[in-house]
């Protein structure tokens, strides 16, 4: 039996996510509110556009254009608009009004997280972000409590779908990365700017997000080490297959031990990097997310499942709306993000990874002695090399080298690449890549 008051919902975007959250609120009703305790009422929907053409036959009555009244009625307010301004003040405008807000918004959360979690603070509110991180999948709350007593040591995620999808294209169909781009285009995978997810902006947020919950440390954007995947070429796709390689976009954030300096800390990056393909996320298919996280006591997890679609993402806010509402009506504690751990987020010069470099040299006595030389001078030891001969017509004849590494920080690798691109050994570099997941 329902003894409890209904709780007031307020949805502010009613798009690809808002529309679907809408929707799974009015049809699941009676369900959410035998889960709940009380009935879930949505008592309107904020919009910029009330004659905008919309998925689905929501009731008319619930739209307006007047959130700041919407925001101050409600219990529970859910924001699914996107955006810096006005989302941050609609959503501290909510918590300061004591209501529970629930976000998908990424990129708010990577930049002003820590103001609105202290605004949660203050008043005793809840803010949830299920759907900010691989949408559907269950990453954030299986990393703020699940894995709350264990010590995560790294993790590593494919969390961008479109991305995803463009490297999958490249890979399987041999497309180039033009017109896999395309492609994801006509399927509506990639953001209004495709920037944000070609260039990794995208990912980056989300690998803010994940470390600095898996850390317990404020993980500023600016600090996070980004490359996006415009320079992967079908050549480096075609190499990447032959060795037994895919080429994924990684988010990587991960426990660096001190060095000689004496300084430890974490490294939190996005980057494009050959995985082999048995690695679990080596398999991650199309516009699929996959994060496999590494814990000291839980060892490898791997959560698998879509990163992005409106239904899909509606699935994990209706999660967290159940969870506040939950709240409301049974009480019990609340989730608080601790930042006590404070870990520096360190550069990419102190990462261990490994590179594989692909040369032209000259077809000479004495050059392969000369590159290898490059390496032993920079301290990075060769684990592989491979040569095919390569004739070009008119001129001597150039010889193909694919070089593998071991470990070796960033900066010794990437201080190798900037001295063969100075020897007079080197004809061309034709790709460097970093090696994940061996
Ligand atoms: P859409 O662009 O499809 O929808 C945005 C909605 O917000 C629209 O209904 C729009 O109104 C409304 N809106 C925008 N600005 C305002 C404003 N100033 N005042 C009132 N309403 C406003 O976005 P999505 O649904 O795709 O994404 C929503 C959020 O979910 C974003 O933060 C996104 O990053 C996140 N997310 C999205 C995923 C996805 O697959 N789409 C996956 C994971 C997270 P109107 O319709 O009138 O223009
Ligand atoms: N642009 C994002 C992606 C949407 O491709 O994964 C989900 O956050």
């Amino acid at each position: 039996m329902i003894e409890y008051r209904p709780l007031r919902v307020a949805l502010l975007g009613a798009g690809s996510v808002g529309s679907q959250v809408a929707r799974l609120l009015l049809t699941n009703r009676v369900e959410l509110a035998a889960r709940v305790g009380a009935e879930l009422e949505l008592v309107g929907i904020a919009v910029r556009n009330l004659d905008a053409k919309r998925e689905g036959d929501l009731p008319a009555s619930l739209f307006t254009t007047d959130a700041e009244t919407l925001i101050l009625g409600a219990d529970i307010v859910i924001e699914v608009m996107g955006g810096i301004e006005p989302a941050r003040s609609y959503i501290l405008l909510a918590l300061n009004s004591g209501s529970d807000v629930i976000t998908a918004n990424k990129a708010l959360l990577a930049t002003h997280g820590t103001e609105l979690f202290d605004a949660a603070e203050q008043v005793g509110a809840q803010l949830y972000f299920e759907a900010a991180v691989a949408a559907a999948i269950p990453i954030i709350r299986p990393l703020r409590e699940s894995l709350a007593g264990d010590k995560v040591t790294r993790i590593m995620g494919i969390v961008n779908g479109s991305t995803n999808y463009i490297l999958d294209r490249m890979d399987t169909a041999g497309l180039s990365l033009e017109a896999a781009m395309v492609e994801a285009t006509d399927l509506g995978y990639l953001e209004a700017d495709p920037s944000l997810d070609v260039e990794g902006f995208d990912a980056a947020q989300k690998a803010a997000i994940l470390a600095s919950l898996a850390f317990h440390t404020e993980v500023p954007l600016e600090q996070v080490y980004r490359e996006g995947i415009t320079k992967v070429t079908a050549e480096q796709m075609i190499a990447a297959k032959r060795d037994g390689y895919v080429i994924k976009l990684l988010a990587i954030c991960e426990r660096i031990a001190a060095d000689d300096s004496g300084e430890g800390g974490i490294s939190v990056r996005v980057y494009p990097a050959l995985i082999p393909q048995e690695h679990p996320l080596g398999a991650v298919r199309g516009a699929f997310n996959a994060v496999f996280v590494e814990a000291e006591a839980a060892g490898a997890l791997m959560f698998y499942g879509s990163g992005a679609g409106g239904v899909q993402t509606a699935s994990a806010i209706l999660g967290d709306l159940v969870s506040a509402a939950k709240r409301h009506v049974a009480g019990g504690p609340g989730l608080a993000d601790s930042v006590h751990a404070n870990l520096p987020v360190l550069p990419i010069e102190r990462v261990l990874t490994r590179y594989q470099i692909t040369l032209g040299v000259a077809d000479q006595p004495g050059v392969l002695a000369k590159v290898a030389q490059t390496f032993a001078d920079h301290d990075v030891s060769i684990e592989t090399v491979e040569q095919g001969l390569r004739a070009v017509a008119g001129r001597k004849s150039v010889a193909l080298l694919e070089i593998g590494t071991h470990q070796a920080s960033d900066a010794a690798l990437s201080a190798v690449v900037a001295a063969l691109a100075a020897s007079d050994a080197v004809e061309s570099i034709s790709s460097v890549i970093r090696v994940e997941g061996i």
